[in-house]
């Protein structure tokens, strides 16, 4: 064995609630079961999340295939939509306790360690209709509200809590990119988004530390995105626009998990333009008291900046890209379905930069992993999968992560993304990312190379 991985290591992979469960008995509508019911040919082959990878009814063999493939760790979400019935008077509904607590029953009685997160893109709609959703510090204490019922529902079972993922797609997704509803292009909105986003999960964080959760052991962390900026050149200039694209993309939710406050540098540019988000000095100081016990950190691609080559547009209001263009660079190796660079060599400097700038704080691969699209001509003679490509890839990863470790750094996990195939919101079932695949038609489910080669990583705890 070449890498062997520290002693407890997470082998795991990552999942959600709204991308897995189908929406059999759910209370409420989620931003995206709302979009895919009003505009269904948004969605690659106008697949939406109605059945997912029927999650809600396969839990126990599905939980068992997990188990087949040595997965000691898996983390999924609870769907605020599914669990509470009136949003407002934060009431449960029966049957969504009794369905998680049988999920998170399955994952402890097949040993598998279960890593709840508590929002994966999965706003009910109702918040946004009647508030502007995370636009409102008033949805950001209903929030906090529903994550205090899951510590008190759950926290016998649950001991890794999770506040948000990647809650910087958010702010791209519905405020400036347009791939999650409402679709709006408003860098002020997106900017106080940021900011109520990262009060949301310093408030949940405050509520968890004051429940019997914390006390029997558990702890709490957030899952981000991270897309390292690397600037096209020398020039001072590509350095300034990466460094304002690193502040904006990663920092933005970094700094406040693991500092407790926001890049100066990032303040006094939102500041100087007039879109910085409105705060109170309680509430910096809920932020500043309540950082992570943990982070989660979801790597799939850099990000490539320039100087901005064309003058920017002012019409549609402020955005961040004021200060930076992509800079797509000749020769980068890329993921033809999905469009993202394959750069493995940056998971060794989030590890470092994790290691040398946020107090070399516990932290774990939260998601890594490639969608492919058109697995089934890769399916053999004896009915699974070969998917080597998707091996290569994680072996390539984990390489430069365990130099990060070797060098220091303090990560205790590697979960891929995803366990099996699921519900990719906009891109739906086009690409698929599982160790174990997914026939759509009869929901039948077959363990792939790569989730026979990861029981032997797990079990050998290194390849
Ligand atoms: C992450 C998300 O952004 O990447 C997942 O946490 C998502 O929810 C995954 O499915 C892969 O991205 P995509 O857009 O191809 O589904």
């Amino acid at each position: 064995m070449e890498y062997k991985f520290p002693d407890g290591f997470w082998w795991g992979a990552a999942t959600s609630g709204p991308q897995t469960e189908g929406r059999f008995h759910k209370a409420h509508r989620s931003v995206f079961d709302y979009w895919y019911d009003i505009e269904p040919e948004a969605f690659f082959d106008r697949v939406g999340p109605n059945v997912a990878s029927n999650f809600y009814n396969d839990y126990v063999q599905d939980i068992a295939l997990l188990k087949e493939i040595g997965l000691n760790s898996v983390r999924t979400s609870i769907q605020w939509t599914r669990l509470i019935k009136d949003l407002e008077q934060n009431t449960v509904d029966e049957e969504a306790v009794r369905f998680y607590r049988a999920v998170l029953d399955e994952f402890l009685r097949q040993g598998i360690r279960p890593v709840i997160n508590l929002h994966h893109f999965d706003l009910p709609v109702a918040l946004y209709k009647k508030y502007g959703g995370w636009e409102s510090k008033h949805v950001v204490d209903l929030f906090v509200q529903f994550a205090t019922k899951c510590f008190e529902l759950f926290g016998d079972r649950v001991k890794d809590w999770v506040t948000f993922n990647e809650p910087m797609v958010v702010a791209e997704g519905e405020y400036l990119y347009q791939f999650h509803y409402p679709n709006l292009v408003d860098g002020r909105k997106a900017c106080q988004v940021i900011y109520n986003l990262n009060l949301a999960s310093a408030k949940a964080i405050a509520a968890f530390r004051a429940s019997k959760c914390a006390a029997s052991g558990g702890r709490i962390g957030i899952v981000l995105n991270l897309t390292p900026a690397y600037p096209r050149s020398e020039e001072p200039a590509d350095q300034k626009a990466a460094a304002f694209a690193e502040d904006f993309k990663n920092n933005a939710f970094l700094y406040p998990a693991t500092k407790g406050g926001f890049p100066e540098s990032l303040e006094k540019v939102l500041a100087a333009d007039g879109v910085l988000w409105q705060s109170t000095p309680e509430e910096l100081a809920i932020i500043r008291e309540n950082t992570v016990d943990f982070l989660g950190i979801n790597y799939y691609h850099p990000f490539r900046a320039k100087a901005r080559e064309t003058a920017f547009d002012d019409d549609s209001g402020w955005l961040p890209e004021k200060y930076f263009e992509e800079y797509e660079m000749p020769g980068a190796r890329m993921n033809p379905y999905r469009g993202w660079e394959i750069y493995p060599q940056a998971l060794y400097d989030i590890a470092i930069n994790v290691r040398d700038n946020c107090g070399n704080i516990p932290w774990y691969v939260a998601e890594n992993g490639m969608g492919v699209e058109g697995e089934e001509r890769f399916r053999n003679e004896e009915g699974f999968i070969e998917d080597d490509y998707r091996i290569d890839f994680l072996k390539e990863h984990l390489t430069w992560l365990h130099k990060g470790i070797e060098e220091g750094s303090n990560c205790f996990g590697f979960h891929m993304w995803t366990p099996i195939d699921c519900w990719s919101w906009k891109n739906a079932y086009k690409n698929r990312y599982g160790f174990i695949a997914v026939d759509l038609a009869t929901q039948k489910k077959t363990i792939k190379k790569s989730g026979r080669w990861m029981h032997d990583v797990s079990a050998q705890n290194g390849f």
